[in-house]
């Protein structure tokens, strides 16, 4: 009765993760997140890079260690090939090439994004094949129609900003510390969601936009208020505008939410409605947001879909993901050679 066990490394961004999986369950998921950035606003890449260098041997020890795992004992390992900073994308695949090299075992090069749909199998309930996964992260805003664990197809996405970065740029504005989407969450609990109304974007088929909605944001505020439009006329000083946020903060953070909310779930029903699927996930950080949640639930009773949302843990970056999608390559014997290439372009 031979177990597989398998070691995976997530480094495409700013988290170094590592995490074991020994038949499809997951034993360890270690993540190291970068303080580093809270400072600049945003992921600075070179420093990204110089972290993950820095955290990627204590967390594979981590990892290790949490599992009860030796690394003679790992049968395969995974890392993230891409999507992502390509300098913190050579750090975990040159890690994973080095070690599989040296155990002389099998290596399995994983698709972020695919990786972000598939944390949906790690617990159960699971979903059944066919269902479709709105991935929503700070770099990525996708509907992804998922037949099997290979077989994957990108339906609809974002023309412009991720939802994330929709939240971030707008948290921006108000003045919040970045990243801004869950303080929006935050404030908005206490706000009116139809107090303010943004820009709704006319986008055709499944595809998003949130560069309108930040665009009228932006104007509401520079106007204190008095207009979604560019309209020197209204122009507030900075004092007027600080006071309006100030006075307004959780009805904007509630209505700004609600807005970046209803963009996402009127493409999901849209998809859903094509494609007959009803059985529906979400994955990436965004799936924190406890608008979508709500709006998640709410649409499921009202349409009869089954809805799955992984446990937070395995929304964020995190190696868990890259193991149960490696765990699934590894049954199908789909191994990478030593110069499988990581690059930073996102296609599958
Ligand atoms: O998946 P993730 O950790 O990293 C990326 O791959 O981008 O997602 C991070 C993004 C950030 O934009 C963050 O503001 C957003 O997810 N986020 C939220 C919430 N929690 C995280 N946005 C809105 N509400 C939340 N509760
Ligand atoms: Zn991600």
């Amino acid at each position: 009765n031979k177990t597989t066990t398998i070691l995976a490394i997530e480094s495409s961004c700013d988290e170094t993760s590592a995490g074991v999986c020994r038949d499809g369950k997951i034993l360890s998921n270690r993540i190291a997140t970068q303080k580093v950035h809270e400072q600049y606003g945003g992921v600075v890449p070179e420093l990204a890079s110089r972290a993950h260098i820095q955290n990627i041997v204590p967390v594979v020890e981590l990892a290790l260690q949490e599992a009860g795992v030796t690394l003679a004992e790992i049968d395969a390992v995974a890392f993230t090939k891409a999507p992502g900073l390509i300098g913190s994308l050579l750090v975990g695949s040159q890690f994973a090439k080095s070690l599989a090299l040296a155990l002389n075992k099998p290596l399995l090069a994983v698709h972020h994004m695919q990786a972000h749909v598939l944390a949906n199998l790690i617990d159960d309930p699971k979903p059944t094949f066919p269902f479709l996964c709105l991935t929503v992260s700070g770099g990525h805003t996708q509907i992804v129609l998922c037949e099997s664990t290979s077989q994957m197809k990108v339906i609809g996405e974002t023309i412009d900003d991720a939802a994330g970065e929709a939240f971030d740029k707008a948290a921006k504005l108000l003045g919040l510390p970045y990243p801004g989407g869950p303080l929006i969450d935050k404030y908005a609990k206490e706000g009116d969601p139809l107090k303010f109304n943004f820009a709704e974007p006319r986008i055709q088929g499944l595809d998003f936009s949130f560069s309108g909605v930040k665009t009228s944001i932006l104007y509401f505020l520079q106007n204190a208020g008095k207009s979604h439009m560019y309209k020197p006329e209204f122009l507030a000083t900075e004092e007027e505008k600080n006071k309006f946020i100030q006075d307004n903060l959780a009805d904007l953070c509630a209505s700004i939410q609600h807005r970046i909310v209803s963009i996402l779930m009127s493409k999901l029903k849209k998809a859903a409605v094509e494609t007959g699927i009803r059985h529906i996930c979400i994955a990436g950080g965004v799936s924190a947001n406890s608008g979508l949640r709500t709006a998640l639930q709410e649409a499921g009773k009202k349409h009869g879909w089954k809805t799955y949302i992984p446990d937070f843990q395995y929304c964020t970056d995190n190696a868990g993901m890259i193991a149960i999608t490696a765990y699934y390559k590894y049954l199908a014997g789909d191994f990478d050679t030593l110069s499988v290439e990581t690059t930073a372009r996102a296609e599958w």
